[in-house]
C-alpha cells in the first residue's frame, strides 16, 4: 500500500479526474478528505471510498473563496489530524473568444483555477509546516500549461500560471521538505470534455494530435498523481508531468 496511513485533501473531487485520484489513492491506503462544491458529489466519492473499506470524508468547500478552504482545511485537520498530500485539481473551463471575455468571466475562472489552488496549497502547506510533515503538493496544470488553446485565454493564463506557481511554491517549500508538483493532463475523457468530445470531428481532431492514438481516461491521470504523492518521487519537486498520450512534442 504505497500511501498507507497517509491523509490527502483534494478539491473537486466529486467527479472526473479528482473523483478517480480519490478513489486510486483510498485503494492504495490513503484516508481522502473529499473537498467539493457540489454536496451531492462529494457525498457520492466518499461513500464509493467507504463502501470498498476505505476511510473518506465530504468536505463542502468552494475554492474561489479563501474563507471556504479555510474551514475546510480546518474541518479535514479536525476529522484526520493531518494532511500529508494536498491534490489542487478543482478547475473549470469555459471557451470565450479573446475579445469577448469579460471582467466577470475572467474572475471566476481565475478564482477557482488559480486562486484556489495558490490559497489550498498556502494554508495546507502551513499545516504541514506546523507539524513537521514532509509533505506532497500535487497540482492540476494542463496540456495549456505548455500550447495556447484558442477560445480558452483566460483557462490557458490560469493553468500557466499554475505551472510557474508550482516552481515558486517548489522552492520556498523545499527547506521544509514539501515538494509542489504539477500534471498537465491532455484529452481526458470527463464531465468537462464530453460534451465536445460527443462531436465525432471534434473527437477525431483530438485524436490525430494523440501520437498514442487515444483520449485519455481520469485513471491515467490519477496514476501520475499516485506517483507524485508517494515517496518514488521523493527527488522530484518543481516538474510538470504531462498526461497527454504525447500530444504536446510534436506536429
Ligand atoms: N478533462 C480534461 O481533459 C482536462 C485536461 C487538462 C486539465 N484538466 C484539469 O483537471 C482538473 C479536473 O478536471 P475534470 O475534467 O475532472 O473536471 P470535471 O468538471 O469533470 O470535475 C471538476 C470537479 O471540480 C468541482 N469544482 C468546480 N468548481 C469548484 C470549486 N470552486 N470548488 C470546489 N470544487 C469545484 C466540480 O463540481 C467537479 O466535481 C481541472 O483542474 C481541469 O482544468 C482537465
Amino acid at each position: 500500500m504505497r500511501l498507507q496511513d497517509k491523509v490527502v485533501f483534494i478539491t473537486g473531487a466529486g467527479a472526473g479526474i479528482g473523483q478517480a485520484i480519490a478513489l486510486y489513492f483510498a485503494q492504495h491506503g490513503a484516508k481522502v478528505a473529499v473537498a467539493e462544491i457540489v454536496e451531492e458529489r462529494g457525498r457520492e466519492t466518499a461513500s464509493m471510498i467507504e463502501q470498498k473499506g476505505g476511510e473518506a470524508s465530504f468536505i463542502e468547500a468552494d475554492v474561489s473563496s479563501v474563507g471556504s478552504i479555510e474551514q475546510a482545511i480546518a474541518q479535514a485537520m479536525e476529522r484526520f489530524g493531518k494532511i500529508d498530500i494536498l491534490v489542487n485539481n478543482a478547475g473549470i473551463l469555459e471557451y470565450r473568444p479573446f475579445l469577448n471575455i469579460l471582467e466577470k468571466n475572467w474572475d471566476r475562472l481565475i478564482n477557482v483555477n488559480l486562486k484556489g489552488s495558490f490559497f489550498c496549497a498556502q494554508l495546507a502547506a502551513k499545516e504541514m509546516i506546523r507539524l513537521g510533515i514532509k509533505g506532497s503538493i500535487i497540482n492540476m496544470g494542463s496540456i495549456a500549461s505548455e500550447l495556447a488553446i484558442e477560445f480558452q485565454s483566460h483557462y490557458v493564463a490560469s493553468k500557466g500560471g499554475v505551472r510557474m506557481m508550482t516552481k515558486s511554491m517548489a522552492l520556498e517549500l523545499a527547506p521544509y521538505g514539501i515538494r509542489v508538483n504539477a500534471i498537465a493532463p491532455g484529452v481526458i475523457l470527463t464531465d468537462m470534455t464530453k460534451e465536445d468530445l460527443e462531436e465525432a470531428t471534434v473527437r477525431e481532431e483530438a485524436l490525430k494530435k494523440i501520437p498514442l492514438g487515444r483520449l485519455g481516461t481520469p485513471l491515467d491521470v490519477a496514476r501520475a498523481a499516485l506517483f507524485l504523492a508517494s515517496e518514488e518521487s521523493d527527488y522530484i519537486t518543481g516538474s510538470l508531468i504531462f498526461v497527454t498520450g504525447g500530444f504536446e512534442i510534436g506536429a
